[in-house]
């Protein structure tokens, strides 16, 4: 088994600190941190955009909050709701939010007069619609996490009342702000590899970032999340539209739950690990090795204590969820799917997101009349048939530096707030790539594949 620490999760998550390899002769892709400077020179805002965070958890701190405290010419939190008292007050003290921004729960918000230019909807999946429509009614804009919401209905609610309210809101997929991705779709684009003929596309989740998020963890339970299609792989449908750059037409889809269920738990295992499981010193799954011993996924990502020491953990696993055994959890989300996509123009799309990897990162293979892209998030290989040459590209450089430590998803936390702030300060939703009518489609897509693998891979039309 893999040995999981902090170093392995960072990579898995595309975070910034990891240092990888170089490859040798490989172009480097824009180097950020000078490309930053150089743009921020460039463009600079007259004053800062004010903005309230709603949730101020993993994604509400960790990484838009983070940007704030870094980025104070652009962007500056005026109010806070979230109801842990120690996320809230950090987040009031870090940006010295007096007592009335100061709310418990997202309600309240919007109780008062509108107080900023913008709302940071960073609550759990299922408390983003409610405080979204409030935001939009209320005159926000507003940076929406994924998924948008619970239903293709209630997305559709959202995007139509931020039309009719001309609201600027961007949905945080953040792979389309990478270097990586950029870089794909800037070949595509420039022609070089003619008219796409079809993509291969692996999502591999890493077996303890699974049991971590999606077994013991917010996105276990579809009812009180959404289907993994959405809350992990709408990344991946999103990409993949924005790639292609048509519309898709069918999908279909299989999966399901293999090992994480109750009837697979081994002779001896407790309902916790911290109970004397007998087979706790052989299960890749344990809660006291990942968290205690190798001390990963703690921390920051979602199971966040207050002192690091051995006994707080321990206790934290005897009572919260983490320390609850991957067979006895209330999950329901799959742990392996396949879709497959068509696109206009008969272009074909296989995507495979697969939890029982040892590795993160996707993969990812597109064919075209003239050419053909692979890459592994890492590294980014570009054969032109035409020219018979191969250029490779190195993706390992491009967040590193200006405090780039805080940034997950291969910087694509950074471009996105980069760019959001921006497109509210100047009104210019042209700013974003990924607005909230850019990616409805790809929504459209995680509803239709779910859908169609409830229905035994039934083919399902796509028509928007
Ligand atoms: N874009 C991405 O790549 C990405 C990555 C991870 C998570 N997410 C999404 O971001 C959202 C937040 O995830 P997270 O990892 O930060 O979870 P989290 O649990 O760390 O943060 C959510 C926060 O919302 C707070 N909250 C709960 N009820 C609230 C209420 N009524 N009012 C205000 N705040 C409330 C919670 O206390 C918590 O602090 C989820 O929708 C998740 O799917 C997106």
């Amino acid at each position: 088994m893999t040995t999981w620490n902090r170093r392995n999760m960072l990579k898995t998550l595309g975070i910034a600190t990891v240092s990888l390899p170089l490859l040798a002769n490989a172009d480097k892709m824009q180097a950020r941190p000078d490309a930053l400077l150089e743009k921020k020179k460039r463009d600079p805002l007259k004053k800062p955009i004010t903005a309230v965070i709603i949730g101020a958890g993993s994604r509400g701190w960790l990484a838009y909050g983070q940007y704030a405290v870094n980025n104070p010419d652009e962007i500056k939190i005026v109010g806070v709701a979230e109801p842990i008292p120690y996320r809230r007050e950090r987040a009031a003290k870090a940006f010295n939010i007096p007592k009335d921004k100061q709310f418990v729960t997202w309600e309240h918000v919007f109780d008062q007069a509108k107080f900023a230019d913008a709302v940071i909807i960073a609550t759990p999946d299922h408390l983003h619609y409610a405080p979204a429509m409030e935001a939009l009614n209320s005159g926000y804009d507003m940076l929406l996490e994924k998924a948008i919401a619970q239903t293709w209905d209630e997305c559709n609610d959202i995007l139509q009342l931020a039309k009719k309210k001309q609201a600027i809101v961007a949905v945080c997929h953040v792979l389309r702000y990478t270097s990586y991705f950029r870089k794909i779709k800037e070949i595509i684009d420039a022609g070089e590899i003619g008219d796409i003929v079809s993509v291969q596309h692996l999502e591999p989740v890493e077996r303890i970032h699974m049991s971590h998020s999606f077994v013991r963890g917010n996105w276990g339970n579809s009812k009180q999340s959404t289907p993994m299609i959405l809350s992990k792989s709408c990344h991946d449908t999103d990409i993949l539209r924005w790639l292609v750059g048509k519309p898709c037409k069918r999908v279909s889809s299989f999966g399901s739950l293999s090992l994480f269920q109750e009837k697979n738990a081994p002779a001896g295992s407790t309902s916790r690990c911290t109970d004397g499981c007998k087979v706790e010193r052989d299960c890749p799954y344990s809660a006291i090795k990942i968290y205690k011993e190798h001390r990963a996924w703690g921390q920051h990502f979602n199971f966040e204590l207050r002192s690091a020491d051995e006994e707080t953990i321990l206790n934290e696993l005897r009572t919260g969820p983490y320390g609850r055994c991957v067979y006895h959890c209330d999950n329901d989300v799959v742990d392996h799917q396949i879709c497959n996509f068509e696109f206009e123009d008969d272009i074909t799309v296989s995507f495979s997101m697969e939890a029982h990897t040892h590795y993160g990162r996707r993969r990812t293979r597109i064919f075209g009349t003239k050419g053909d892209i692979s890459g592994d998030q890492d590294r980014l290989v570009h054969h032109n048939a035409i020219t018979g040459k191969t250029k490779e590209y190195d993706a390992s450089q491009i967040n590193s530096g200006d405090n780039a430590a805080f940034y997950g998803h291969g910087g694509g936390d950074y471009w996105l707030m980069y760019d959001f702030v921006r497109a509210v300060a100047y009104n210019d939703p042209e700013r974003l790539t990924s607005t909230i009518q850019a990616s409805m489609e790809s929504h459209l897509m995680g509803f239709m594949a779910e859908k169609s693998r409830l229905k035994n891979g039934k083919v399902m039309e796509i028509d928007i």
